[in-house]
């Protein structure tokens, strides 16, 4: 681990990103406290596959126990994430928007704003950023490599929040990924689905090639 007074991670979705974030996570050294929307005893398969330090919990009990936290629910779900917990924390954001799945969400259909705007919009008091929204889920525990590889996969972050960012970037590296900056959150668009950037495997050049191609 990099940071050693940030160990715990709290996990809120427990489907494909949340539970392909959390293998890469405790095979990095975390311990991982995850939670889903039907409550703690439904994640007992889950829990067995991942072992000792996994918990499950509820999304509040999760939220509380991170010492950062990562959000993977479908985007239409984002205003169930709690707020009072993740005050002051560092919040990960990998959703994105499926109008299918999500219904029209008019603000994103009219480009006024971000998925990760609205999830900052939320969580006033946390600092937000885009990451792990980028990469198909199953891809997260791997297909890193270590620092300095050629070629490596390079995925995109977004935020307001230096800080936050560079703990992001610092996290990526050690599940085996390099970090491009897209900007703040309100540049995130760039790499929303359907860009070029949108899930294409590409290292941090490609990336960079690809972010600038985007047209809103
Ligand atoms: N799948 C990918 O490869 C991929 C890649 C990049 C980004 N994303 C994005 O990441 C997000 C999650 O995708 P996914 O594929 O992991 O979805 P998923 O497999 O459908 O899992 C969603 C999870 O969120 C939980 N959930 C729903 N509402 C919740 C709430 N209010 N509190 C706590 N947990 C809640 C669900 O719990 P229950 O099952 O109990 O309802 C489920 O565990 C989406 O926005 C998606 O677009 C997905």
């Amino acid at each position: 681990m990099v940071d050693g007074d940030m160990t715990t991670i709290g996990i809120i979705g427990a489907g494909n990103i949340g539970s392909n974030f959390a293998k890469a996570a405790i095979a990095k050294g975390y311990d991982v406290v995850i939670s889903n929307s039907r409550g703690p005893e439904t994640l007992g398969d889950l829990m067995s596959e991942l072992g000792a330090k996994a918990t499950a919990a509820t999304a509040e009990d999760a939220a509380t126990a991170g010492d950062f936290v990562l959000v993977a629910v479908p985007l239409k779900n984002y205003r169930e994430v709690p707020v009072d917990p993740l005050v002051g924390k560092l919040v990960i954001d990998a959703n994105n928007y499926y109008f299918e799945r999500d219904g029209q969400i008019p603000a994103l259909d009219n480009n006024e704003t971000t998925t990760a705007q609205m999830l900052q919009e939320h969580l006033p008091d946390s600092h937000v950023v885009k990451a792990f929204n980028n990469i198909p889920a199953k891809d997260i525990p791997t297909d890193g490599t270590a620092t300095g590889t050629e070629n490596r996969r390079a995925l995109p972050i977004a935020g307001n929040d230096a800080n936050a960012k560079e703990r992001v970037t610092a996290l990526l590296d050690e599940f085996g990924f390099d970090a491009v900056d897209v900007g703040p959150l309100e540049d995130s668009w760039r790499v929303e689905r359907d860009r070029p950037a949108y899930v294409v495997r590409s290292n941090a050049d490609e990336l960079r090639d690809r972010i600038a191609e985007a047209v809103r």
